[in-house]
């Protein structure tokens, strides 16, 4: 075994730092607003970034970034981003997806699978009203996931909509906002001997089914 992952394994602590997973309690949405205010409490290092993962139908490969999660509304996940990116060509075609939250200091994982549709434009012109200038004209800058022979031709576009849009920066049709409707939740905690907790809700028969799986 390398050094490095010696010292990675020793320093894993033995998970005792979590709280009781049966403060979850009968509702995951409720469940997920627990656990997420305790991550911003615990001064989790970007609480709402998530792991969002798609799938390609024509190559069946899986491909995972990070993306931030800016609300939960109406029991869906709310995240914006580029519709003509990677992400937004897979969901297209495939709306199954999923998000992964990693809260490491309070030792959680919170996975959610669900199928992605897109927010109203109102939504999406509303939040993007609310950014900032400058990543209002990067939105319309980047070309998302598409190759960029130089980071040159990124500025010089950047500064050809700045001079464009002087004052309003429109939202641009490609960019916006998607909401993720799930039918799987699974809360993990970090739990003393390995023996962790996993409780999970599952969406089925117009009902959420809750039950516990082997850590
Ligand atoms: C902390 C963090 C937050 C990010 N948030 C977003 C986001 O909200 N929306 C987005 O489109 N990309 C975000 N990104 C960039 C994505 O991870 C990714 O590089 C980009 O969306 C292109 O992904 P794709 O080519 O797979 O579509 C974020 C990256 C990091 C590290």
């Amino acid at each position: 075994m390398s050094e490095w992952l010696k010292q990675l394994r020793d320093s894993h602590s033995d998970f005792d730092r979590g709280g009781l997973i049966e403060s979850i309690g009968e509702n995951p949405f409720n469940g997920f607003s627990i656990w997420f205010d305790e991550a911003i409490v615990n001064k989790e290092l970007e609480a709402n970034a998530c792991v969002l993962s798609t799938i390609n139908p024509l190559l069946n490969q899986p491909s995972s970034r990070v993306v931030y999660l800016k609300e939960m509304k109406d029991e869906k996940f709310i995240f914006f981003t580029n519709y003509l990116s990677h992400k937004g060509q897979d969901i297209s075609v495939n709306p199954k997806a999923s998000i992964l939250f990693f809260w490491p200091s309070l030792q959680r994982q919170l996975r959610i699978e669900g199928t992605v549709s897109k927010v109203s434009a109102e939504e999406s012109d509303a939040y993007f009203s609310s950014r900032p200038r400058e990543s209002q004209l990067g939105a319309w800058a980047s070309h998302q996931s598409e190759i960029l022979e130089k980071r040159d031709d990124l500025i010089k576009r950047l500064e050809e909509f700045d001079l464009k849009f002087p004052e309003f920066v429109p939202r641009p049709s490609h960019w916006g906002g998607y909401e993720l409707e799930p039918t799987y939740f699974e809360f993990w905690q970090g739990r003393p001997s390995r023996l962790h907790d996993r409780l999970v809700f599952e969406y089925e028969g117009n009902q959420w089914k809750k039950y516990r799986k082997n850590p």
